[in-house]
């Protein structure tokens, strides 16, 4: 066998879903090799671990999987609806879905997915059908896309077709985010921006020359299901971070993602809107996260108002309308003056230096998410 041969649990198609579900929430899914059909019957899910495979009653094989020909779910996909189209349907072909997003083992198909047209069909297809499409594109569960809920508690509304709930664990740089994804969003437009936090934690880490000497302390102002509070908390040396979070559904997922990345005991929780809970943590914090859409302006008091006396770093997150020329940079200016009349307002002397603008994602035709990391400093 040569140097791409790799082990993998061998089960048959019906039963990947499940299957990749058990082997991905013990950690030993080798994501780095494609899932395989290395037989009519037979589909090869590559593990990086053999002997915690055998004991979670599997038997691993070491495969040549490099030359073994690739899945493609899509076409999987395509297969399975062509066989319940009728005649008259032929125009649905060009209407399924190419796209999904997977967050552990289910995928979310786009919004809109599957409904123009489509309810015949899936009638006719009877109650096998949503999990016949999981078993096609290799996830567990199904859920389509909804508008996400405008309000502030950003709720997902995903739809779920096939899955007992909405419970995921999603693993991304590291970090493995648990939420029920029918009630919170997670959004794949940030995963640069959540590894940023990652590199800068880990980077602080080890830092012995920074003001932040390793151990740092943290408030999230919108914690959410801890995107960035995750990061910090798996990859950085933290003291302690302090979670601010007002939706009941992202605290228990929340609560679920710190036990599953075995960092609960460096975390406080603080439920309810920010504006009451944050003042009490007015002093303590090294670094301070705004991570609210379209604008966090309303906690930028309370932000100042929770950096420590010395200063620290403030990560603001804003919907930027780009119609004009030059737009970003006087977002940037007219921040950084807005910072600096809070501080002052507080009696704080500190010399802000913004460092430069993270361009995140469109967030509509002209509207751009950035993330502007400010630097205090006592001038003193
Ligand atoms: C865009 S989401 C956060 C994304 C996030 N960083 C995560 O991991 O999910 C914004 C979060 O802030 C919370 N939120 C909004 N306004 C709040 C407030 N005034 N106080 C506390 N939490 C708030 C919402 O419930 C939501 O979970």
């Amino acid at each position: 066998m040569g140097e791409d041969a790799s082990w993998a649990v061998c089960v048959e198609p019906r039963n990947v879903g499940k299957t990749y579900s058990i082997l991905n929430d013990s950690g030993i899914l080798n994501t780095g090799v494609e899932i395989q059909q290395i037989s009519p019957d037979l589909v090869a899910i590559p593990i990086t671990d053999v002997e915690k495979a055998k004991g979670l009653n599997f038997s691993p094989q070491q495969l040549d999987l490099r030359f073994r020909k690739q899945l493609d779910p899509h076409n999987r996909l395509k297969k399975i609806i062509t066989e319940y189209l009728s005649e008259t349907e032929a125009e649905l072909l060009l209407d399924i879905p190419n796209t999904w997003q997977k967050v552990g083992v289910m995928a979310i198909f786009p919004r809109g997915s599957f409904s123009n047209g489509w309810d015949e069909l899936i009638m006719r297809a009877g109650e096998g059908f949503w999990a016949e499409v999981a078993e096609a594109i290799f996830v567990a569960k199904i859920g389509i896309g909804n508008h996400i809920d405008s309000g502030p508690m950003r709720q997902s509304r995903v739809q779920l077709m096939c899955g007992d709930d909405g419970w995921v664990s999603h693993k991304e740089h590291g970090v493995n985010y648990v939420f029920d994804a029918t009630k919170v969003m997670f959004s794949q437009g940030n995963l640069n921006e959540r590894g940023r936090m990652g590199r800068i934690a880990k980077e602080n880490a080890t830092k012995d020359v920074s003001r932040i000497v390793g151990s740092e302390t943290i408030v999230d102002l919108f914690n959410g299901i801890g995107y960035y509070s995750l990061q910090f908390l798996v990859h950085g040396n933290i003291e302690h971070l302090h979670a601010c979070e007002m939706n009941p559904d992202s605290i228990t997922a929340f609560k679920r993602g710190l036990e599953k990345n075995g960092v609960a005991d460096k975390c406080t929780i603080h439920q309810g809107d920010n504006q009451h809970t944050a003042p009490q943590l007015a002093g303590k914090a090294d670094r301070v996260l705004l991570g609210l859409l379209p604008t966090s302006t309303a906690a930028w008091p309370l932000a100042v108002n929770c950096l420590k006396e010395e200063g620290g770093v403030i990560h603001v997150h804003e919907n930027i309308e780009e119609y004009e020329e030059g737009a970003k940079q006087k977002w940037l200016e007219e921040t950084v003056e807005k910072f600096n009349q809070l501080a002052k307002s507080i009696g704080r002397n500190w010399q802000i230096t913004p460092q430069p603008l993270q361009l995140i994602k469109w967030y509509a035709p002209s509207v751009r998410h950035v993330v502007l990391d400010l630097h205090f400093s006592s001038t003193n």
